[in-house]
C-alpha cells in the first residue's frame, strides 16, 4: 500500500510486561480519514497497542510513523503534540468539574496561562459541540451527566486538541441505542473531515456497520486485516476465536416450573420518577430480561431492588414473605446480588490481586478461624478463572492490570461465587468479547438450573433474546410489555416493544 496515505504506521511492535509477551511483532496501518476496527479477544493487546501509540507505555521493538515520519513518543503529552487522541475505555474525567474545564484539562490552553480562561473554554467547548452536533451544556458539572455524555466530552477533549487521530475504546459499551446513532453519525462526519478513527469494539453488527477496514489481533498477534467488504461476520468471528464458530448467541427453550408460589413477587413498585407502579413475579429457575431504552427506569428499578433507592410505595416479597430493603446490606442479607451497570463504581479494588477481588464478597463462606481458608480460597478462584476464561497470568496478579473485559469477567465472578438466591445483572457482558458473551449465558443458566432467579438488564437484543425465558418492557418507568420469550419472533419485535410501537 502508498504509505503516504498512512496517517500512522506501527511496524514490528512488541510489548512484553514481566516477560508475558503482549505484542508480538504486530504491523498496524491507519489511512487518512478511514474508520479502521481494532478487534480481538479479551486479552489480545488491543488497548496496550493503542496506549504504546498514546505515548503511555514505550514499546520494546519496532516503529511508529506518523504522516510518513518517524517518531518516539515518550509521553501523553509528545502524543498529544502528535495529532493523537484518545478517549480511554476508563474515563479520565474529573467528576466534580464542569463540561468546559474537563474538554481543556491539562492541555496547553490552561499551561500557558495559568489561569483557567472560563470564559474562553465555555465558549470553545460551546463551538466544539456544535460542530459535533451535539447538545450539550458546557457549564454543567461532569458529575449531573449520564455515561453517553462522559464519552462525547472526551471526545470533545481529544478535538479540542487538534487530534487527527482518534482512538476510540469501546465507546459504545454503555450507550443507548440513540446515543449509538448519534455517535455514529459524528464518526461518519470526523472521517469525511479527514480525521482518521481507530475504533475498538466487540459488537460484530457496530463493526460491520462503522467500518472499512479491520486488523484482528489474537493472544498479541495481528492475525487479518482487511476490508470489511471482503469478509463476512463469521469471518471476523473466526479470526477473533482462532477457530470456526457460530458467532450468534442461541437461544435455548427452559423449562420453569410456574405451578407454586414464586421466588420474587414485585408488587406496585414506585420510586423516585423512574419506577411508577411497577408489578412482576419471577419463580425459582426463571431468568427473567428487562429490556427498555436508556431512561425507561431498568437501572432504577435494579437499585430499588438491591436496596439503594428508596421505595416510594409497593411492597417485594421472597418465598411470599415481605421484605425490607432500606439498604443493600438488607437485600444481601435475603439473598439479593447487584451487578451494576457502571464500571467505574463495580468495586474492584485494583491494586488487590484477581483472587482476593473474586473472593471479597465470599469470605464468611471461607473463613475457618481467625484466617482465610487458603486452599478452599484458591480453588473457589482458580474454578472461576476458568469458568469465566478470564486472561491473566497469575491470580496474584492485581486486577488493574488486567484488560477491561477481564476486569468485567472479575466482577461478574464475584457475585456468582456468592451464590445469591436473586441476581440482577445490569449490562452484564459489556466489553465482553464474543466467546466469553456465551460463557457468561451459560453461567446464567447454571444459575437458573440450580433454582435461582436472575433478572438480565441488557442493551444488547440478541444477547436478552438468548437468555431470557421472559421479557418485561419498560418504558418510562412502568411496564409497558410483557412477553414469553418464543412470542418474540426476532430482534425486530422487540425493537418495537422498546420504541413503545405496538405490534
Ligand atoms: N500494565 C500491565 N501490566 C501487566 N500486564 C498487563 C498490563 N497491561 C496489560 N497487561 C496484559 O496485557 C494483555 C493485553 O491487555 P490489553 O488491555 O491490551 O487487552 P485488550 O485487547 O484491550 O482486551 P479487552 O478487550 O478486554 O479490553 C492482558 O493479558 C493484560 O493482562
Ligand atoms: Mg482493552
Amino acid at each position: 500500500m502508498d504509505d503516504l496515505a498512512l496517517a500512522i504506521r506501527m511496524a514490528g511492535i512488541r510489548k512484553s510486561f514481566s516477560g508475558n509477551v503482549v505484542l508480538n511483532e504486530v504491523d498496524f496501518g491507519l489511512r487518512r480519514g478511514e474508520v479502521h476496527v481494532l478487534a480481538g479477544g479479551n486479552g489480545a493487546g488491543k488497548s496496550t497497542l493503542m496506549k504504546i501509540l498514546q505515548g503511555v507505555y514505550s514499546l520494546d521493538a519496532g516503529r511508529i510513523e506518523i504522516d510518513g515520519r518517524d517518531v518516539v513518543l515518550h509521553s501523553i503529552h509528545e502524543a498529544r503534540q502528535a495529532g493523537i487522541g484518545m478517549v480511554f475505555q476508563e474515563f479520565s474525567l474529573i467528576p466534580t468539574l464542569s463540561v468546559a474545564k474537563n474538554v481543556f484539562l491539562g492541555t496547553e490552553r490552561l499551561a500557558r496561562s495559568h489561569l483557567l480562561d472560563d470564559a474562553s473554554s465555555v465558549t470553545r467547548t460551546r463551538e466544539i459541540f456544535a460542530d459535533m452536533g451535539v447538545d450539550i451544556d458546557p457549564n454543567m458539572p461532569m458529575s449531573k451527566l449520564g455515561t453517553a455524555y462522559w464519552q462525547l466530552t472526551e471526545i470533545a477533549k481529544a478535538l479540542a486538541q487538534n487530534a487527527k487521530v482518534l482512538i476510540l475504546d469501546e465507546p459504545t459499551a454503555s450507550l443507548a441505542k440513540h446515543e449509538v446513532e448519534l455517535l455514529f453519525a459524528l464518526v461518519g462526519r470526523l472521517a469525511a473531515s479527514g480525521i482518521s478513527i481507530i475504533y475498538i469494539s466487540h459488537r460484530m453488527d457496530e463493526i460491520f456497520r462503522i467500518a472499512d477496514r479491520i486488523t484482528v489481533l489474537r493472544d498479541g498477534n495481528r492475525v487479518l486485516t482487511a476490508p470489511l467488504s471482503e469478509l463476512s461476520p463469521a469471518d471476523v468471528v473466526e479470526a477473533i476465536v482462532g477457530r470456526k464458530v457460530d458467532g450468534t448467541l442461541q437461544w435455548r427453550e427452559r423449562t420453569v416450573d410456574r405451578s407454586g408460589a414464586p421466588l420474587l413477587e414485585v408488587r406496585a413498585l414506585s420510586a423516585g420518577r423512574r419506577v411508577q407502579d411497577v408489578s412482576f413475579v419471577a419463580h425459582a429457575g426463571e431468568i427473567i430480561g428487562l429490556a427498555g431504552l436508556m431512561g425507561s427506569g431498568r437501572t432504577e428499578l435494579a437499585r430499588c431492588l438491591f436496596g439503594i433507592d428508596p421505595i416510594d410505595s409497593g411492597t417485594v416479597h421472597i418465598h411470599g414473605k415481605q421484605i425490607e430493603l432500606r439498604s443493600s446490606a438488607d437485600a444481601i442479607a435475603v439473598g439479593i446480588a447487584l451487578i451494576p451497570e457502571d464500571r467505574r463504581v463495580q468495586g474492584l479494588v485494583l491494586q488487590h490481586s484477581v483472587r482476593d477481588n473474586l473472593l471479597i464478597t465470599q469470605l464468611k463462606g471461607l473463613r475457618r478461624g481467625p484466617l482465610l481458608n487458603d486452599r478452599k480460597g484458591s480453588a473457589t478462584a482458580a474454578k472461576l478463572i476458568q469458568q469465566l476464561s478470564v486472561k491473566t497470568a497469575s491470580p496474584n496478579l492485581a486486577v488493574g492490570r488486567l484488560s477491561g473485559g477481564n476486569q468485567q469477567k472479575v466482577v461478574i465472578g464475584k457475585w456468582l461465587g456468592t451464590d445469591p438466591e436473586i441476581l440482577i445483572m445490569d449490562e452484564p457482558t459489556a466489553g465482553v468479547d464474543i466467546g466469553t458473551k456465551s460463557e457468561i449465558i451459560e453461567r446464567i443458566r447454571d444459575l437458573a438450573d440450580a433454582g435461582k432467579v436472575v433478572v438480565v438488564i441488557s442493551s444488547e437484543l440478541p444477547e436478552l433474546l438468548a437468555v431470557s425465558d421472559r421479557i418485561v418492557v419498560l418504558r418510562s418507568g412502568s411496564i409497558e410489555r410483557e412477553f414469553e420469550r418464543h412470542e418474540i419472533e426476532n430482534e425486530h419485535t422487540l425493537q418495537l416493544a422498546i420504541q413503545g410501537v405496538s405490534s
